[in-house]
């Protein structure tokens, strides 16, 4: 059996990721795959709200089972920013430096440290939405340690650990990560689907 089910996102690392660990039941084809080359909308405000508008548009644009995610970082001191904004928190999109910065200004004196990064994927299968969601809780530092990963990983230690996301190895980040608990329900329910 082999069912092909659309990733909607234009990051290639992502499906590349997700594919190895769905086997080959499953055949991912990306945004590119389907020829679908601009951004998709994400204007709802919310995580659940955002990957259901992007898995929603392409399975009702191309026919294709679909799942799409949306990812940010929840810091408790902040009432919850930058949440659905972490991309371009400090103005433009995905400027993980100024990112930083702008987090460690707003957080400056501030004692409560406590932060959440947060996934939820939206899968679109014969109409019916499904939502999967995955947290690691943690807290944000007052300075930056470590070159791995990307975005707000050099600032957040997961509880438990001494180790930033930043100075852990992709192994290491991707047993606990948000994106991975959230990736692995979504693949225990796809599995349960192709018995
Ligand atoms: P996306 O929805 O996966 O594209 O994530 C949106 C934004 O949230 C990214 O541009 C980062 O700023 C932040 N983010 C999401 N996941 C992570 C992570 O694992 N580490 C650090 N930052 C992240």
């Amino acid at each position: 059996m082999n069912m092909k089910i659309c990733f909607a996102t234009q990051n290639v690392n992502k499906v590349n990721e997700i594919q190895a660990l769905l086997g080959n039941q499953f055949e991912l084809v990306s945004l590119t795959d389907l020829g679908h080359t601009e951004e998709l909308a994400e204007t709802t405000g919310t995580f659940e709200g955002n990957s259901q508008q992007k898995a929603l548009f392409v399975y009702q644009k191309y026919g294709i089972n679909c799942f799409a995610d949306d990812s940010g970082l929840e810091v408790a001191a902040l009432n919850g920013e930058p949440g659905v904004n972490s991309a371009f928190y400090a103005g433009e999109a995905k400027n993980y430096a100024a990112n930083n910065a702008l987090l460690l200004k707003n957080l400056a004196g501030q004692n409560n440290r406590h932060a959440q990064f947060r996934t939820c994927i939206t899968l679109v299968w014969n109409g019916e939405v499904q939502q999967f969601n995955g947290i690691v809780k943690g807290t944000i530092l007052t300075e930056q340690r470590g070159t791995n990963g990307f975005g707000y990983d050099p600032l957040f230690v997961p509880n438990g650990y001494e180790k930033t996301f930043a100075e852990m190895s992709k192994e290491e980040k991707n047993k606990i990560s948000h994106r991975a608990l959230a990736v692995q329900q979504l693949i225990v329910w796809l599995q349960q689907q192709a018995q």
